[in-house]
């Protein structure tokens, strides 16, 4: 079995692994971004760059230099690196979309696993092998799976092929089911929360391995969160010798009033209920931020305030000045 994800040299000892999506974007264009990454995280991976869409825009062709490149960069810096995703709803080519054939469907879902798995092995610690694959709102939406190509194309049976195939491909990377809106406090988590875990008992009676369970973690800093369910969630898949970590953590901030120290106050508090119950639960393998500054954010462009403030969801300002709620964050880290 996969071993967890190692902490940087540099980190504390015993320390929770502290990392971060970039953005290539930026890469090139701002070395002070750039630089943040190299000092700040254990874990580096790319934000987009692994997604259907972009790593094949046609059938035949992969792209991969722009996720090397951060791969690359990750491993130069001696920093862990994770896959995101092979399998989700959006950012397909429309090729893909394209393909009604049930056969040919599954054929290319195969042979995409296969390749990049194969081309990443020993480079990616973990992938995210499925990536909101739970439904937005289960009771609304008439079902506990979200309806998507891969679900339309082969049904239910997509989540354990895919894991089947990437624990064939790369036996020591941690497979992770990952998703959103597993935090909060009401029906619709608490419904969430439960499918969630099914999932993971499915796969593991059928004998398929999954390692982990990504908890994204894009905070709502007017929503509660529900910290005995969160740690329940965390003890539940401990019980089942499954791991979890935060994979994709920003605060929104879109419902908090007033000025930047009042969101920032808000976001401090929301991160760390989120941390108590995450951490409560079991020890998580890694905290990942999804993206490091203010400065690139998809926050601002699909959730922007009403009043007109740069939103605020990440741990650095648009300046690069960190907040006081990422001091906290990396002192609980390190306590492990
Ligand atoms: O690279 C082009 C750039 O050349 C062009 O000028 C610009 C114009 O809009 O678009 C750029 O591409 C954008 C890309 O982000 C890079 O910034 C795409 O339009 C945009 O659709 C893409 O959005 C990403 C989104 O996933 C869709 O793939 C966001 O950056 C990324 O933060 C977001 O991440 C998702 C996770 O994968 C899953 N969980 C939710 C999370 C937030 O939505």
């Amino acid at each position: 079995m996969a071993g967890p994800l190692p902490a940087r040299a540099s980190s504390s000892p015993g320390a929770i692994p502290f990392g971060a999506a970039i953005q290539s974007d930026f890469f090139d264009a701002d070395p002070d971004y750039r630089a943040l990454f190299t000092r700040e995280c254990d874990l580096v991976l790319p934000m987009n760059e692994l997604k259907f869409a972009l790593l094949r825009p046609t059938r035949e062709t992969f792209a991969f230099e722009a996720a090397d490149r951060m791969v690359d960069f990750a491993r130069a810096n001696g920093q862990a690196s994770r896959g995101h995703t092979f399998v989700w709803w959006s950012t397909n080519p429309d090729w893909l979309e394209a393909i009604e054939d049930e056969g040919q469907a599954e054929r290319v879902l195969v042979e995409h696993i296969e390749r990049v798995a194969d081309r990443y092995r020993g480079r990616l610690s973990s992938w995210d092998v499925v990536n909101e694959v739970i439904a937005h709102d289960p009771d609304e939406d008439g079902g506990p799976l979200r309806d998507t190509f891969w679900l339309r194309r082969l049904g239910p049976r997509h989540i354990p092929l895919a894991f089947r195939t990437a624990a064939r491909i790369d036996p020591a990377a941690r497979l992770v089911l990952n998703d959103y809106d597993l935090e909060f406090r009401g029906p619709r988590f608490d419904t969430r929360r439960a499918i969630a875990l099914g999932i993971v008992r499915q796969l593991q009676d059928a004998g398929i391995r999954i390692d982990a369970v990504g908890i994204q973690g894009h905070l709502y800093a007017h929503q509660e969160i529900d910290v005995e369910a969160l740690a329940r969630f965390g003890r539940d898949l401990k019980a089942l010798g499954v791991g979890l970590l935060a994979s994709e953590l920003d605060v929104i901030d879109f419902q908090v009033p007033g000025d930047a120290e009042a969101i920032d106050a808000a976001a401090g508090k929301v991160v760390s209920d989120f941390l108590d119950g995450l951490i409560g639960g079991q020890r998580p393998e890694a905290v990942v931020t999804w993206g490091l500054t203010d400065r690139y954010s998809w926050v601002g462009d699909a959730m922007p305030r009403a009043d007109g403030r740069p939103c605020r969801p990440l741990p650095f300002d648009a300046e690069l000045r960190p907040k006081p709620w990422y001091g906290e964050l990396r002192r609980r880290l390190a306590r492990g």
